[in-house]
């Protein structure tokens, strides 16, 4: 075991004449084991730059080790961590790492780099022990140091939960996110506020079984199981599937779902909070979302139009536009329209969360109340055609294990078409219950 209780690790602002003589050892021993062309900056003023950190370990008052963290935007990098032949083997490397590690995460970043030479076995073994593992060339390598990519190792280390904004205010992206690590109180509450601030969350690269996405929506509020009951997943009644693939001629899921702009449940008494998409198997082209921003929609009306919608309700019919979005489906029976009479909601509402007001209007919305019905038709026509206006539009083209969570109270979604004979689709969405809008 190693013994780390004499380990010190320690900020260093200035290079004591201590620092130096260690830092020098580190030129020297580098440039015996790395060949010519990778000697490059190993001198204190490139270490000493503001931009990174940098520390030293001590081992019973002796400085033995060193390494530096450099911050970037969106990630921070490991440099010269080094460790005396003769203090190896006493945890002063891991130490360092785990300083470098905090750092990385104090300053808000999600992902921990570093660049090896393909030749250091030892580093490479304890940056796999510590959590590493190999990637691609990153920041400025590819571009900048052609050269470096013959004779040089990646690796990166997800650190933490970051939330990057896309936009101003719509829309984020979480970084980092490993749910096999778990997710913490605080965490959670940044990523929540961030859904909050941004409506919808992307998040790249998630490694997510469907019990864990059922684990992970269930944080945000209680979920709600979509119905049909036939379009979810056989285990999984809380998650539901869109997909085109079939099994011996039957469907695994529901094809062609979200057309046309809506909010999902708008066509329900009780609409649905927010929805959680996640995909599986995404075609090469096409099939992307679009994601509108109803508080910016809503605030960029003229204020005529404010006037003209406060205090009115649209109606929301599902009776009268099911083969209108879903012309591909059987008819809706007497009893399933029994099961989803029309509804009204108000035009402008209020998120319960936020305070913010947005507009509220969607695909099964078919005219407004108190108005004649060509008028109620024609205002919901003019109302699209200023929220689908791309200044508050977002297009999301999926990567495989991308998940978005958007919030159905203030923003608007539709789907686009694939190829849906030559490509395959499959997405688990899980949804949360809403409230009735205000
Ligand atoms: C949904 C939806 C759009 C898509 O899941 O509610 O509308 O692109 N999906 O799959
Ligand atoms: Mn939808």
């Amino acid at each position: 075991m190693n013994d780390s209780s004499d380990i010190l690790i320690e900020p260093v602002a200035a290079p004591t004449n201590e620092v130096r003589a260690l830092i020098a050892e580190l030129d020297r021993t580098l440039s015996a084991e790395y060949p010519p062309e990778q000697r490059h900056g190993l001198a204190l003023d490139a270490i000493f730059q503001p931009h990174i950190r940098f520390f030293v370990g001590w081992l019973n008052g002796e400085a033995v080790g060193c390494g530096g963290v450099a911050l970037f935007d969106d990630f921070a990098e490991v440099k010269r961590m080094y460790v005396r032949e003769t203090a190896r083997g006493r945890g002063v490397a891991q130490a360092l790492l785990a300083r470098l590690d905090a750092e990385a995460r104090a300053a808000g970043l999600a992902m921990l780099r570093l660049e090896t030479g393909v030749r250091q076995d030892a580093a490479m073994r304890l940056y796999t022990r510590g959590g590493f593992r190999q990637c691609g060339a990153f920041g400025a390598y590819a571009s900048m140091r052609p050269e470096a990519l013959a004779t040089s190792v990646f690796f990166e280390k997800p650190v933490g939960v970051a939330i990057r904004p896309m936009s101003e205010s719509f829309g984020a992206e979480v970084i980092g996110l490993d749910l096999s690590r778990g997710l913490d109180d605080a965490a959670f509450r940044c990523i929540e506020q961030a859904w909050f601030d941004a409506s919808f969350l992307v998040f790249r690269d998630l490694e997510m079984t469907p019990d864990q996405h059922i684990a992970l929506t269930r944080r945000f509020g209680p979920l709600h199981i979509m119905t049909p009951l036939h379009y979810n997943h056989p285990d999984h009644p809380e998650v539901m599937v869109l997909t085109n693939l079939e099994e011996g001629g039957k469907p695994l899921g529901i094809r062609r779902a979200g057309m046309g702009w809506h909010s999902d449940g708008e066509d329900k008494q009780v609409p649905n909070a927010g929805s959680f998409l996640y995909a599986h198997v995404v075609p090469p082209e096409a099939g992307d979302t679009l994601f509108a921003d109803m508080y910016a929609a809503y605030q960029a009306l003229p204020t005529a139009m404010k006037q003209r919608i406060a205090g009115r309700r649209a109606r929301f019919s599902r009776v009268d536009m099911h083969h209108v979005h879903y012309p591909h489906e059987p008819a809706l029976t007497e009893e399933q329209k029994r099961e989803r009479p029309d509804v009204f909601h108000p035009l402008v509402r209020t998120h319960p969360r936020s305070g913010r007001r947005s507009l509220y209007i969607g695909r099964w919305a078919r005219d407004v109340e108190g108005l004649h019905p060509d008028e109620g038709r024609a205002l919901i026509e003019e109302l699209f055609a200023h929220a689908s206006n791309e200044r508050f539009v977002y297009r999301h083209r999926w990567r495989t294990h991308d998940a978005v969570l958007w919030d159905n109270r203030c923003m608007l979604h539709s789907a686009t078409p694939f190829d849906e004979h030559r490509h395959t689709r499959l997405m688990h969405r899980t949804t949360l219950e809403g409230e009735v809008p205000a």
